[in-house]
């Protein structure tokens, strides 16, 4: 059912989530790449409510920074002292722009499985029926410590919300309990919290019997009942936190697969909700994609391979590789041990093979890198071969210096290119150079010591040895020596 948006969506995250054990706020810890109150906001924003207000509390000064960080149109309102929902809705209400009419949405911070979806149907149902209230509810199997939706045994219409620890026996054997969430008509909301008391087992002022008032006064309250009762799961512990990222990954990787990614090992798969995919990518086991990260279509990337913020292009191959904000061309081949750093830019059928780290450097077309090599600050051209275990030499203890090779060139094994330096197109360098000054296009640079054989050294200076028998059957038998 869809709703039109409604006038304002308030987000309850004053608590202090004491059950965490942490110095980091409850609402600010993370899974899927994603605060919990970010994951909040995101649903909210689905309704496009024209206010948004997120009620601060508990170390206010990180949650209010973190929100408007992320969600830039958000308001802040304070609660200072932590006297219950009802009164932390009451300070939210104070804090947006104008009289309240109109439809105003109520989740709380610490629900990160809440859908933008769910949302729309809370509202829709609202609206469509005429409530004053509509509560979000769900029937779980443990409803522990929740508020039970208390029914009219005749109608089954919702007379009341108790909370567990105001609930009489009977009451704690209902398994429908309230989600949190609410969608309210604003003016009936702002009369009702106005005669919420504290005469209950916290002393505090229950968002929850704001339904019970609004009944009384010969109002419809009504319930939406939520598909799946895990999207309503509050987060108050770290186990609890863990399995919300089960539950979110699962969610995440069943659509990309449902979109025509492979996902070998959903298990050992962890991707952030910013995450996107083109058709018939494959992920293979052991793998965690971060941030914006984005594989194209027919890529693989994995096993044991970890990306942040990187673009893999279509047909590529990553292979356990750790990446940070690089860019990998189309049908490039990344690793096995490879590890690309900010500013990692690959080009179309280029490789980055074992061993290679790579840091703001652009590698062209088809340039392999294939071992045990450094390439940091350094624009290489295409087609060109770097040999096995070189370093491109960036730093001088002060500052950074860049360097260039250019297209189709071969450098030796075992090069230093001593920054900044230029090798032109068409160049080879010998293995073992110190490259430190530029090599013109199509030359040889050949920079290192000149071999010198001191024959007969083992034989005097190590008399008997294992070696020294060995240089003599050699001698004795020449021609034949491996
Ligand atoms: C609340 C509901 C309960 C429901 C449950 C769902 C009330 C009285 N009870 O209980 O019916 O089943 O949520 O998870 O509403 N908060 C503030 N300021 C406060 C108190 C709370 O901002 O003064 C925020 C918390 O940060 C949290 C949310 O409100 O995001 C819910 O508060 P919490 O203390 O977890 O309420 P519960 O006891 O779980
Ligand atoms: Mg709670």
């Amino acid at each position: 059912m869809s709703a039109t948006s409604p006038a304002a969506v308030v987000v309850l995250a004053a608590g202090e989530g004491t059950r965490m054990k942490s110095a980091t706020p409850k609402v600010l810890h993370e899974l899927c790449g994603r605060s919990l109150v970010g994951h909040v906001l995101a649903a909210a924003r689905e309704l496009t409510p024209e206010q948004l207000v997120v009620v601060v509390g508990h170390e206010r000064e990180k949650v209010a920074a973190h929100v408007s960080e992320i969600d830039a149109d958000a308001r802040t309102a304070v609660q200072a002292e932590q006297n219950g929902t009802g009164h932390a809705v009451r300070m939210g209400l104070e804090g947006l722009e104008g009289a309240v009419e109109g439809t105003v949405v109520v989740v709380c911070g610490d629900t990160p499985l809440l859908t933008g979806e769910t949302l729309k149907d809370l509202a829709g149902t609202h609206e469509a029926d005429g409530n004053a209230v509509t509560v979000l509810t769900a029937e779980v199997p443990d409803a522990t410590g929740y508020g039970r939706i208390v029914r009219e045994e005749a109608t089954g219409a919702v007379t009341a919300i108790v909370e567990h620890k105001d609930a009489t026996e009977a009451q704690r054997a209902i398994r429908e309990i309230n989600s949190g969430v609410f969608a309210f008509d604003g003016r009936l909301l702002v009369e009702a919290l106005g005669q919420v008391r504290t005469d209950n087992s916290q002393g505090e002022e229950y968002l929850t019997d704001v339904l019970g008032i609004l009944r009384e006064a010969g109002h419809r309250v009504g319930a939406s009942v939520a598909r799946d009762h895990r999207e309503i799961a509050g987060i108050n512990n770290r186990v609890q936190l863990s399995e919300a990222r089960r539950i979110l990954n699962d969610r995440l990787l069943e659509r990309a697969m449902l979109a025509g990614v492979t996902v070998v090992d959903p298990a050992s798969t962890w991707v952030d909700v910013t995450v996107t995919f083109g058709q018939d990518a494959t992920v293979l086991p052991s793998t965690q994609l971060h941030g914006k990260t984005h594989i194209a279509e027919g890529a693989v990337v994995g096993p044991n391979t970890r990306l942040t913020d990187t673009r893999v292009g279509a047909g590529a191959r990553v292979d356990n590789t750790v990446a940070d904000s690089a860019e990998i061309g189309p049908q490039a081949s990344v690793g096995p041990f490879a590890y690309l750093r900010p500013g990692s830019r690959l080009g179309v059928k280029s490789k980055i093979g074992t061993f290679v780290e790579t840091k703001n450097s652009s590698i062209g077309e088809a340039t392999k890198v294939p071992h045990l090599s450094y390439v940091g600050d350094a624009t290489i051209g295409d087609f060109t071969n770097i040999g096995a275990a070189s370093v491109f030499v960036n730093y001088d203890g002060e500052a950074k210096h860049h360097s260039v090779v250019g297209s189709h060139c071969k450098t030796g094994s075992d090069n230093m290119f001593v920054a900044p330096v230029t090798v032109g197109d068409g160049a080879y360098t010998a293995a073992g150079s110190v490259i430190t000054k530029d090599v013109p296009a199509g030359s040889l640079a050949v920079a290192r010591g000149q071999q010198r054989n001191i024959e007969g050294w083992v034989a005097r200076k190590r008399p008997g040895s294992a070696a020294a028998k060995a240089a003599e059957a050699a001698s004795r038998n020449p021609g034949s020596e491996g």
